[in-house]
């Protein structure tokens, strides 16, 4: 697995420094994070979608995991960062130098109309709550039926944003975990996509979804 630069360590810290709220850590993601992330996504195929890649440490190991025909698409806010992930070799890799709220339109852009996998470094806690949801509601829309999005946060926050605050949401935790060896430890969340005619019968713990957003849904496939 590729080794975090001690040039990416310190763009990371400086942009953190400029950034707090933004960047959110001093440092990128620990090796057994980025090993346990990709192994999540091991085998992926058709549009995998990573949230915030910051240097990029993330985005090698996922892009090293998921199929050789996968198209791989990295959306970063920070334009220092941005630049840096895009230095990364890879033909299947393209970087978006923007907000994760846009992201159906920035897969419009590439000509894909949905993502099967996205993963998610973002900073829900240190992001306002109106964007945090904005976000969300983005990748909701995004997320092909059946498609999993896959997220690494230090605190309980974005777990009760997906759960309890995004109207309608149709995302389904699936699994979550911790990952220990990290400063500080992280939970990797796993949610997946269900089909809108599935949510007739979603879990007592979810409010059942507002009918007026299903037809835009319902064009969206793999
Ligand atoms: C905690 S860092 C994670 C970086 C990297 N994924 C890692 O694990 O080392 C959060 C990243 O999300 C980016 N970010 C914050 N808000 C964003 C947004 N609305 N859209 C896209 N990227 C965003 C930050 O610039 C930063 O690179």
């Amino acid at each position: 697995m590729h080794r975090t630069s001690w040039s990416d360590r310190l763009a990371f810290l400086v942009q953190f420094l400029r950034r707090p709220r933004q960047v959110a850590s001093i440092v990128p993601s620990s090796r057994s994070v980025e090993r346990q992330l990709a192994a999540t996504v091991a085998g992926a195929t058709g549009v995998v979608v990573e949230l915030g890649p910051g240097t990029g440490g993330v985005t090698r190991a996922l892009l090293a995991s998921v199929s050789p025909e996968a198209r791989f698409i990295a959306v970063e806010l920070n334009p220092v960062l941005a630049a840096r992930v895009a230095r990364i070799p890879d033909p299947r890799l393209v970087v978006r130098c923007g907000s994760a709220e846009d992201l159906p339109q920035i897969l419009r852009d590439q000509g894909c109309s949905s993502a099967s996998v996205i993963v998610s470094g973002l900073p829900f806690s240190t992001i306002p709550r109106t964007r945090a949801l904005r976000v969300l509601e983005a990748i909701d829309r995004a997320l092909a039926p059946g498609g999993e999005f896959i997220a690494y946060h230090a605190r309980g926050t974005l777990e009760r944003l997906v759960g309890t605050q995004v109207e309608g949401s149709r995302l389904e935790l699936v699994h979550q975990r911790m990952a220990w060896l990290s400063i500080p430890p992280l939970r990797i969340y796993r949610w997946r996509r269900v089909p809108s005619h599935a949510l007739q019968t979603s879990p007592a713990t979810r409010q059942p979804v507002a009918s007026s957003r299903a037809p835009r849904r319902a064009q969206v496939s793999t």
